[in-house]
């Protein structure tokens, strides 16, 4: 089938480069113009593992395509995907100009039927005004548009595995014409007939991925639900940490047996620093928002997310009670991504730390294996490190906020040999304390006795 994807940020490309791999021929376009140009040489402006090699395999058997020109991109897929941002605006709700935007674009240009797929993070009723303005900006006699609802449950890091490797595919949709099109798109993944990058073509055998036909309405409402039904598992967490501090259990003991009971599960009740990214933060206050909007009380999620905002502060607790005196410390900050295996520092807890650390005097020193470059447009007053070992030397704290393998693997003796005090703040529980007092550092965590 030939497809659109509009915007090449990270869902687009993972997007637009997964279904050329299943098959289909994809046309890409993105308002950035300097971006087109890049992913046209053959450049991939994000780090995402395997998305390189998927990209340039599609590119190769002439299945993906890039251009500025977005009428020539609507103009050439049957179905067109809106992969644009959404951002919070400053009360909260999402900025749905992009896609206003886009649909607009979309109604002038296109010369034939198109199936129009929401792909864009979304509050519930999107699809209803994204029907309603791509009619409203129809020329007279214009082509037929249909609208369905098909969110994304990628995670950052993982998303090329989460694409080809699903738990489920929602599809939300007004006929069933449309659900069977979208079925034909997603059969390749279904049936795994594609190449799969991340186990070389030889995929484990796992339970196959459900296709779920809801309506638009419930398909934009489950990608809402779950991402803040995962955000409020991490703050339970978080908030048990704390009570197992007050009360001297180990947090780690507790989840772990709660997630044992299958109606809990073990994911996402790791306790730390809280969640950052650009989608659980956003999500849950456009969720927050779009209820109030609806006249429904959910309370519970302003308190996951003031739970959230209230981990950086009792890290700092630990920072002064440890260091007592934060100016003109050397204090390293191990990661600054959001989490593991990304490049992506939007909404990372790391951020939020170091500017409290700037305005507290401290000499910040910084290492990430792949977020410097972009931590460096925010902060320049930070001296960044590669080598985590070179950014210890003459420290007097290290603060794990990302718990990237290679911050896992320090090798504590070694480093520990060249810091002005050996101290670690542990922002994600990765380290024991055994093996740290055993080194002779002191050490904290968050819940563990
Ligand atoms: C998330 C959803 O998982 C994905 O389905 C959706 O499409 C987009 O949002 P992502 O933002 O990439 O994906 O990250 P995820 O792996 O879910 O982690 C989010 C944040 O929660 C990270 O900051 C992580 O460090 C934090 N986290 C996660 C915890 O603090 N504790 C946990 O137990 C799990």
């Amino acid at each position: 089938m030939r497809l659109t994807v509009i915007g090449c940020g990270y869902v687009g490309l993972v997007t637009g480069a997964c279904l050329a791999a299943a098959g289909h021929e994809v046309y890409c376009t993105d308002v950035d113009r300097k971006r087109i140009d890049q992913l046209q040489a053959g450049q991939v402006p994000i780090y995402e593992e395997h998305l390189a090699e998927v990209l340039e395999r599609a590119r190769a058997e002439r299945k993906i395509f890039f251009t500025a020109e977005a009428s020539e991109a609507i103009r050439a897929g049957e179905v067109i995907f809106i992969c644009v941002g959404t951002p919070p605006r400053e009360n909260g709700e999402a900025d749905l100009s992009a896609i206003d935007r886009v649909a607009r674009q979309i109604a002038t240009e296109a010369r034939s039927p198109k199936l129009v797929i929401e792909k864009s993070t979304v509050p519930a009723l999107t699809g209803v005004q994204l029907v309603k303005a791509l009619a409203a900006y129809s020329p007279p006699g214009g082509v037929k548009f249909s609208v369905a609802s098909n969110p994304e449950f990628l995670r950052e890091g993982t998303a090329v595995e989460d694409f080809f490797h699903p738990d489920r595919i929602v599809v939300g949709v007004g006929d069933g014409a449309t659900a069977s099109t979208l079925g034909e798109i997603y059969r390749p993944i279904l049936e795994r007939r594609f190449y799969c990058p991340v186990h070389a073509g030889l995929c484990p055998a796992g339970p196959p991925a459900e296709f779920l036909v809801t309506t638009i309405n419930s398909a934009e409402l489950i990608k809402h639900a779950s991402n803040s039904f995962l955000a409020l598992k991490i703050s339970y967490a978080n908030v048990i940490a704390d009570l197992c501090e007050r009360i001297g259990a180990d947090v780690e003991e507790v989840t772990r047996a709660m997630g044992l009971d299958p109606r809990i599960g073990k994911e996402f009740l790791r306790a730390g620093l809280g969640f950052g990214g650009f989608c659980f933060p956003k999500d849950l206050q456009a969720f927050i928002h779009l209820s109030a909007r609806v006249g429904v009380d959910f309370e519970i999620l302003k308190a996951a997310e003031r739970v959230n905002k209230q981990r950086i502060d009792r890290f700092f607790e630990k920072i002064h009670k440890a260091l007592w005196v934060i100016k003109d410390k050397k204090i390293v900050v191990l990661g600054l991504a959001f989490k593991p295996d990304t490049d992506d520092i939007r909404f990372a807890p790391a951020l939020e730390i170091i500017r409290k650390l700037l305005e507290e005097g401290a000499a910040v020193h910084a290492t990430d294996p792949q977020a410097i470059g972009k931590a460096k447009l925010l902060f320049p007053a930070v001296c960044y490190h590669e080598d985590p070992y070179e950014a210890l030397r003459g420290a007097d704290a290290a603060l794990l906020c990302t718990e990237w393998k290679a911050f896992r693997e320090i090798d504590w003796e070694r480093a520990g040999q060249t810091m002005a005090r050996r101290l670690v703040i542990d922002g994600r529980d990765v380290y024991q304390r055994k093996a740290m007092q055993q080194l002779g550092f002191d050490y904290d965590s968050f819940g563990r006795p």
